[in-house]
């Protein structure tokens, strides 16, 4: 990996996930389908993680992006719940990448210019997150947009990108999405107990009470 392409790590702009528990399957699948190969890719990595509202698709990528943000040049977070907020923050990207001071400038060809960045042959190890894509452009909506058409696809670099829309789900290949569930009934006492500061007994004194 060139280190001319090296943008550090941010946390700002995902969620926090602090209190991030289990979903060790999930992970796994993301990890598979997107972190670089070893021999390179031959096209830019997508994955598409889809479910209902407050499921917990934005905590994976964010968990995801903290675990492995070693493994890429750059991680961007960047918020798809509507075109103009996408194409802003692409846009504004520019500033990280180049650690320019923010000034006047002309959102259009900022966005150009970070998505030539994306597709430079040598900056082949990026992970680009959209999040909450939740209006896809089959739907009628003022929200709706086709966000196919404005992501850096090309011979390198990782994509995730989250939903609620089914339908954008229908743009790629089956094994590149994952339709999240509620966590299983372990993590989300597990979750509770953590939330409401639980100090009284072990977690299977809970469980066996909760039996009755
Ligand atoms: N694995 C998890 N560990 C801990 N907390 C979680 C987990 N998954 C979800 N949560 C909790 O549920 C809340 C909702 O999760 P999240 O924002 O990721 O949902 P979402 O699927 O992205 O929803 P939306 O479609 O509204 O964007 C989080 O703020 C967090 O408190
Ligand atoms: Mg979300």
């Amino acid at each position: 990996m060139t280190e001319t392409f090296r943008v550090d790590y941010d946390a700002r702009g995902r969620p926090p996930c602090d209190m991030f528990i289990g979903r060790s399957d999930e992970i796994g699948r993301l990890e598979k389908a997107l972190l670089p190969a070893e021999s390179g890719n031959e096209k830019t990595r997508i994955f598409v993680i889809h479910g209902l509202g407050g499921m917990g698709k934005s905590q994976l990528a964010a968990k995801y992006a903290d675990m492995f943000q070693k493994r890429y040049s750059a991680v961007f977070w960047v918020d798809g719940s509507t075109k103009e907020k996408y194409q802003q923050q692409v846009a504004e990207l520019a500033f990280r990448i180049t650690g320019a001071e923010r000034c006047e400038y002309q959102l259009d060809s900022l966005f150009e210019h970070v998505i030539a960045w994306f597709r430079k042959h040598a900056n082949d190890n990026w992970l680009l997150i959209v999040d909450n894509v939740d209006r896809d452009s089959g739907e009628e909506s003022s929200r709706a947009y086709d966000l196919y058409q404005l992501l850096p696809l090309t011979s390198h670099g990782s994509i995730l990108i989250t939903t609620r829309d089914f339908r954008l789900t229908k743009k790629f290949q089956s094994s590149n999405v994952l339709h999240l569930k509620e966590l299983n009934w372990e993590d989300s006492m597990e979750l509770l107990l953590k939330r409401s500061e639980w100090q009284g007994p072990v977690q299977g004194t809970v469980l066996t009470v909760n039996c009755f």
